[in-house]
This record gives structure tokens, sequence and C-alpha cells, in this order.
């Protein structure tokens, strides 16, 4: 297996710009303790003696990353979608994280998870947990053995939650605090994130408690944010003295730097929440299939997109099917070219090139220098092999790796997966 000092020769393909992809096809990708040396179309004298992994004829990306994604919910992933946001939540989820107290249940349920994740195209994730610590510490121990990076989430939750599922809202931040403790320079790859669920799920003093803790112990934080219709009417209710749904977690310091925060979903942002997110430079996890299959909406990718907000692309399994990746890309340009055609033609749909750009160097950046094929970068690198694709139109290789977003589960593999350097298959 190679390890982070190698060459890769094949079809090169990586984003140049938010909007643009650039190719060299029969390329080197030169890669140097870990970190991305160079594209060249002639391999330069000065690496000749390192080793050369040959995959003539394979494309070759940047890694994708999936910033949002429930593991507990990959039990459950492609049931229960006939309900809408609220329903689904106390119908199918609530009961299914209640799960995660028991560790034998947890330990079956991630390992089945976290190899699938692992053999999949995802490079990087950001991951919810349960409000459980110890299944949240056993999926930290099994993700950090991948070699994939990751952030990963114990969830608070103090009201509005299931029986089995809510805590005390003091326990619920000495929880947070001892986890952050015990976890953030544990791992080399898997680091904690505060994970408030949502508004509904967390009462005025724990979202405040929250916010104390990013200040003072800078680390990142997610949640949701105007995913839903009567979700975002619930939270009018709850929160009377915010001004809209972001202003909840504004005002109690959970989008407060230096540490990042992304918040998913953004449907139904409006432009005063929208001045704080871009204000705050808060990102998006943009969740297309979910907003599809849970009867969400579509969020307007395009306005944030032209608008330079810090976007990136997620999963939301179980609220999405699956954690393919390069099927969120495809739906992020199929929806947008709907709410195009159904909702407002001032805001053109988004390309293949810029939802590429969204999932990996829009998602990347959330971890660092990552996502792209510049000098400096992380190496993280998808080698794919689209032979199994039957066709008899020659394409360049920009219109290839368009044809595999949409093929992937249809003829495409992934031959290989490297994360910062290291070949994790
Ligand atoms: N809002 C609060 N919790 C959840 C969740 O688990 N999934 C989704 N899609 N939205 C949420
Ligand atoms: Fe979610």
């Amino acid at each position: 297996m190679a390890e982070k000092t190698f060459t890769i020769k094949g079809d090169i393909v990586w984003s140049a710009g938010p909007t643009e992809l650039a190719a060299v096809k029969d390329g080197y990708l030169v890669v140097v303790d870990g970190l991305v040396a160079g594209v060249f179309p002639e391999l330069p004298a000065e690496y000749a003696d390192i080793e050369l992994v040959d995959k003539t004829g394979m494309l070759v990306m940047p890694g994708l990353v999936d910033a949002h994604v429930h593991a507990p919910q990959y039990a459950f992933r492609g049931t229960g979608l006939d309900l809408e946001l609220l329903d689904w939540l106390n119908t199918y989820t609530f009961p299914e994280e209640a799960k995660y107290a028991d560790l034998d249940y947890a330990e079956r349920a991630y390992d089945i998870f976290v190899d699938d994740l692992k053999n999949s195209e995802t490079c990087r994730a950001i991951v919810f947990g349960t409000l459980h610590v110890p299944a949240t510490e056993m999926l930290m121990d099994k993700l950090e053995a991948t070699g994939l990076k990751s952030y990963v989430g114990k969830v608070n939750m103090d009201r509005n939650g299931a029986p089995g599922l809510e805590e005390d809202t003091r326990q619920s931040l000495a929880d947070t605090e001892q986890w952050l403790a015990d976890t953030r320079d544990r791992y080399e790859n898997t680091k904690p994130i505060l994970t408030p669920r949502f508004t509904p799920s967390c009462t005025d003093e724990l979202m405040e408690g929250i916010g104390k803790l990013k200040a003072a112990q800078n680390v990142p934080l997610q949640s949701h944010l105007s995913e839903n219709l009567s979700e975002i009417d619930w939270v009018a209710e709850l929160c009377p003295w915010a001004s809209c749904y972001g202003d909840t977690y504004l005002q109690t310091g959970q989008l407060a730097g230096p540490a990042k925060s992304i918040m998913a979903h953004c449907v139904y942002s409006t432009t005063n929440e929208v001045e704080i997110l871009k204000g705050t430079g808060c990102y998006i996890a943009l969740c297309p299939e979910s907003n599809a299959d849970l009867a969400s909406g579509i969020a307007p990718v395009r306005m944030y997109f032209d608008l330079g907000m810090n976007l990136a692309l997620g999963s939301d399994v179980a609220g999405g099917p699956h954690l393919s990746m390069f099927s969120a890309i495809a739906h992020t340009v199929s929806l947008s070219k709907l709410r195009w055609r159904c909702v407002d033609e001032s805001l053109k749909p988004i390309t293949i090139p810029e939802a590429i750009y969204i999932a990996t160097v829009g998602g990347g950046s959330f971890f660092g220098k990552v996502g792209t094929f510049e000098p400096g970068f992380e190496a993280d690198i998808l080698v794919l092999d689209d032979s199994g694709i039957r066709s008899t139109v020659d394409l360049d290789t920009q219109h290839r790796l368009e044809r595999f977003c949409y093929e992937a589960n249809a003829g495409g593999r992934v031959d290989a997966k490297f994360v910062a350097g290291r070949q994790i298959f």
C-alpha cells in the first residue's frame, strides 16, 4: 500500500476554481509526505525515484467530504421516508437512537456504518452520534481505525425528546465538557465537535452553555437550521426572543469564532438569516437527497454559491437513503434545476463542476487545506474505474467525471482511496 510519498499516474481531474474542472490526461499526481507536490504532464526528474502507483486509464480526483451524516441512523436507512421531518424524528429516528444506550447494539450498528463509510467514496466526514457518551466514544474509536478523518459529535438534547432520549440540562453540559477533555487529544484522525441537535431539542440554558463551551474550548459546532416549515414555526414559538431561527444560535454564542460552525440544510433561510450566516462565516451543509426524501424543500444553492458563502455537501443519512456522495453531487444539480424550473427562474441551476467543488474544496476547507490538487493541500485522492460504464462515446476527462457522478453505482467503481496521503484501500 502506498504510504505518504508516491506518484499516481492516471487521468487527473480537480477543481481549478469554483466553476471549472482542470484535467491532465495521462498525467502524474505527486504526493510528498502526505501533501500534494503538483500535477504534471511528464514526471519531473526529481520525483523519478519515488514509488509509482500506475492507474493508467482511471480517473484520479480529490476526496469527497460528507459534511453531515448521522451514524446511528444508518441502521434504518432507506426506510421510513414516508413522513416529514418532525413526525419522522418521533416515529423512526428517536426510538432508534435510544437503542445506543446499549453498547452491544451500538457496537453491531457502528461496525456496519464505519465499514461501509470506509469503503465508500467519502474521505472525510462530519458526523452526528447520539447523546450517549460511551457509544459516541466507541464510534470515534472505530472511525479512527479506518484512517478516514472526521469530526464526531455527542448530541445534546434536553427537551422534546423521547423515552430514554433526553438529558438533564446540567448533566448534558457536564458530560459534554468531560467528553471534550477526554477526546480532543486522544486521536490522530478523529476530533470532537459540539452537536446541539437543533433548537427544538435544546433549552435556552443548554444553548447558552454550549455557546460558552465553544468559546472556552475553541471546538467547532454542528447543528440543523431551517430545514422544514413546521420546524421553523415551532422555533418561532419556542424562542420569541430571536429574530429568526439562525438568531437562536447566534444569540447563544454558537456561531462565534474562531472555531468553525456548520449548519445542515438552510432550505428556507430568510435574508436576515443569510446575513447572519455570511457575517459569521458559518458553513451550510447542503443535503439535497434528504430534503427531497423528507419533502422538506429545495435549498437556494445558486444564491448561496454566488454570495460566496461557505458551502459543503452532506448525505444526511438517514434523511438521505445512502452514503453516496456521487449521488449527492448529482442530486444537487438535479434539484437546483427543478428549483429553477418550478420555483425561481432567477436562480440558475448548479453545474456539475460547481457541485464537485462544493463536495471537495467546499467541505474540505472545514478541515483545512483539503479538497484540491494545488501544491500544499493534503492528499485526499479517489481513483475511479469507469471502464465498466459501457458506452461507445469518447469523452474528455472532465466529462468522464461528470458521467461518473451519475453512473457511480451503475458500472462505476472506486478503485483506491487515500486520505492525507495514506492509502485506505
Ligand atoms: N433535525 C433534528 N434532528 C434531525 C435529524 O436527525 N435529521 C434531520 N434531517 N434533521 C434533524
Ligand atoms: Fe441531519
